[in-house]
């Protein structure tokens, strides 16, 4: 389909020199033009400009059927790239709200059999079929809401035959949804209970079966493991990350949510694509991350959703790193793939501009998925992954109206969905 959109009020995050991420005080640039029209044909953004330049488009007076959308007081953005989810899960989790509402800390719930263990028993029963249907209806749910890629992570199933099944299933998202998926074997998520006195073991089963059979199939892009306070050890994510690592799979893990958890530093050490959390970040870890290849990650919605400290953004940013923020859609400790949600959350809890949180979740979500290249601006020769807004007054409004859906229509692949 060939796509002409007119009379856009605004149109948000365009580049002509396409940058693979922002960082420090480059976050705070945000370009756009108003007044502005947007040509796609077939998948591509092909051209964009201002409106009155449009009858001068050769390019535009070549192609026969172009479809025409008048978006008169609506803006137009790049579709939010979501670089960390666990939206393939079996069930719900809100009874363990209860002890949560109590008081009882994540820690203490994953020590009851509740948290990740508890939805990995429910894995081992639900089949492939239900999970994809599951995970399906919440991939449209967030691509209504501004979402046109999204990382998913294995880790809820902690057996060979359970991390598999939901790698399969992540497999099959990719062919079956418009939005661009990228999959990640998070084995190392939780250690299962049968493991807990000898978690070496369970180390031992990740590096010489699972991870073989991964890669044998060809199920994931990237390897996760959870390195933090009563989960995987510096000395585990090191060795589980080196045998990733010998089959192509490039890491990108969670550290530093509960502690300084040394993950950032081995992160790093393996040229991870992105640590992410980050709650627990010092010094020692801004320096690591300085002059690396990792994209740091925070996930708002977990540490609102489990009332954490909130990771130091401001200073990160300030001391000149990027800084990606993501969903971490998942049954525990983030319930909400709402992209626009967290782009309010990172202005209102970690003081980001509107400018810095454009650019944390659609270009530096865009580099930590490794997809910077096609996705993440509006920007000639990129995907056209775009959604059009309702009418809204200023770009500054998307962060500032939190809660509602202010995407209109989506368009992914040059599609209108
Ligand atoms: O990213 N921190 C570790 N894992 C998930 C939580 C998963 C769960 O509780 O089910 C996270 O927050
Ligand atoms: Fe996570």
């Amino acid at each position: 389909m060939n796509i002409i959109i007119k009379n856009i009020r605004e149109l948000v995050q365009v580049e002509t020199q396409p940058k693979l991420k922002v960082s420090g005080h480059e976050m705070s640039t945000l370009k756009t033009i108003k007044n502005a029209y947007l040509l796609i044909s077939d998948g591509i953004i092909t051209e964009f400009g201002k409106m009155e330049n449009l009858q001068n488009s050769a390019k535009a007076a070549s192609i026969k059927e172009l479809k025409e959308i008048d978006a008169t007081g609506k803006m137009v953005f790049p579709s939010f790239c979501d670089s960390h989810t666990h939206l393939v899960y079996p069930a719900s989790r809100e009874i363990e709200y209860i002890d949560k509402i109590k008081g009882l800390s994540y820690e203490e719930i994953a020590k009851k059999g509740g948290g990740i263990l508890n939805t990995a028993k429910k894995m081992q029963e639900i089949s492939e079929e239900e999970l994809t249907e599951s995970a399906l209806q919440r991939l449209n749910e967030i691509k209504l809401m501004g979402t046109g890629a999204v990382e998913i992570k294995s880790g809820y199933g902690l057996t060979p035959d359970s991390e598999l099944k939901m790698l399969r299933v992540i497999k099959r998202l990719k062919s079956l949804s418009s939005l661009t998926i990228k999959a990640t074997f998070l084995g190392a998520h939780a250690i299962p209970a049968i493991y807990k006195s000898n978690p070496t073991e369970y180390v031992d089963l990740i590096i010489n079966e699972m991870i073989p059979q991964v890669a044998s199939e060809e199920l994931a892009d990237y390897i996760d493991v959870f390195c933090d306070r009563g989960f995987f050890t510096v000395d585990d994510t090191d060795r589980i990350l080196n045998a990733g690592m010998k089959y192509g799979l490039r890491p990108k893990i969670h550290a530093n949510e509960l502690d300084f958890s040394g993950g950032v530093q081995v992160g790093v050490k393996y040229n991870a694509l992105s640590v992410d959390h980050l709650e627990y970040t010092g010094e020692a870890e801004i320096k690591a991350l300085l002059n690396s290849e990792t994209m740091p990650t925070i996930l708002p919605g977990a540490a609102f959703f489990l009332n954490m400290i909130y990771a130091p953004a401001r200073k990160m940013i300030e001391a000149g790193l990027p800084v990606a923020m993501a969903s971490d859609f998942n049954p525990g400790s983030s319930p909400s793939g709402n992209m626009q949600l967290i782009l309010s959350m990172a202005s209102i809890l970690y003081k980001l501009t509107p400018e810095e949180a454009i650019n944390a979740t659609t270009i530096n979500t865009a580099y930590a998925m490794d997809l910077s290249e096609e996705l993440g601006s509006i920007c000639v020769g990129k995907k056209a992954n775009v959604f059009i807004t309702c009418p809204i007054p200023s770009y500054q409004f998307m962060p500032y109206y939190y809660g509602s859906n202010k995407a209109e229509s989506v368009i992914l692949n040059g599609e209108i969905q």
